[in-house]
């Protein structure tokens, strides 16, 4: 079934549990998450970031995510990932995205703002959700040359009252990209946002968030989880070890069902951390 951000969050950020939201770049690995949130009766968020974007018109990756997420016995919501462009938003709610990060976290803030505004103005009279970001997350990568800031509870509290976004990501540790679960979570920070604002907070570069604080953090109002690379090593190594284990086999479709298999394990594990499936 496939569902807006607001619809797939509704009583997540004050819950015991988070949603995650996957990266996800074709029909593979949307699938093998969709299985993973049947198999725990769970929410689950399919994102599009702009890789994906830059691999296979937005349009067609549409059609796609949300014939599968129509297809599944589960909410799903068909989110595109750090917007920074306008145009590129407006396309994604025409091709039926249900919900949209527009990234102005590079930009100073009262521009942040109003970008942010005059997306949730378009998006929301589409029924569409919206994501934004205050202070930025970083990379683990350095040459990427994104500037890292921590998120200032006060601009919080300030960005989601004038924005009216449905989901605030926060800059509270993490970095996107990290291949290892090294991330030191500001808990001061995060406490020090929730008492200035209720809106549902999201949390990025997750890979690198270990599993207790995932536990952790799903306690909070962390309603979103945002997790890409984790999914990204477990298909990327499972087809090297299937294609070493069978130098002859050159069909892709045969080639993708362990990867298949691997990232749904890995999905469900994520959610289990979150919380999510105790039933
Ligand atoms: O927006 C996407 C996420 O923040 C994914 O980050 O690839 O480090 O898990 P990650
Ligand atoms: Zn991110």
């Amino acid at each position: 079934m496939l569902v807006n951000l607001k619809e797939a969050l509704k009583g997540v950020a004050k819950s015991d549990f988070a949603i995650p939201g996957f990266n996800v770049f074709g029909y593979e690995d949307a699938v093998a998450v969709v299985r993973a949130a049947e198999e725990l009766d769970a929410p689950v968020i399919l994102m599009t970031n702009k890789v994906a974007v830059n691999h296979m018109p937005i349009e067609i990756l549409a059609k796609i995510l949300c014939a599968v997420a129509e297809d599944a016995k589960v909410p799903v919501c068909v989110h595109l990932d750090h917007a920074t462009e306008f145009e590129v938003v407006a396309r994604a709610i025409k091709a039926g995205y249900t919900s949209v990060m527009y990234d102005g976290s590079q930009l100073p803030f009262e521009e942040n703002i109003k970008n942010t505004r005059e997306i949730v103005r378009l998006a929301h009279a589409c029924n569409v959700s919206v994501e934004a970001e205050i202070g930025a997350v970083g990379y683990s990568d350095p040459s990427l040359k994104v500037k890292a800031r921590y998120t200032e509870p006060e601009e919080a509290k300030i960005f989601a009252e004038k924005t009216g976004v449905d989901a605030l990501a926060v800059a509270i540790g993490t970095l996107h990209r990290m291949e290892t679960q090294d991330a030191v979570i500001q808990y001061d920070r995060l406490e020090a946002i929730e008492k200035l604002t209720d809106v549902p907070l999201v949390i990025h570069g997750s890979t690198g968030v270990k599993d207790e604080d995932l536990k952790k953090l799903s306690r909070y109002n962390v309603a979103k989880v945002n997790i890409g690379t984790a999914l990204r090593m477990v298909f990327g190594n499972t087809m090297r070890e299937e294609m070493n284990k069978n130098p002859n086999e050159f069909d892709r479709i045969v080639l993708f069902q362990k990867p298949m298999v691997e990232v749904q394990k890995e999905a469900k594990k994520k959610m289990e951390l979150l919380g999510i499936g105790k039933k």
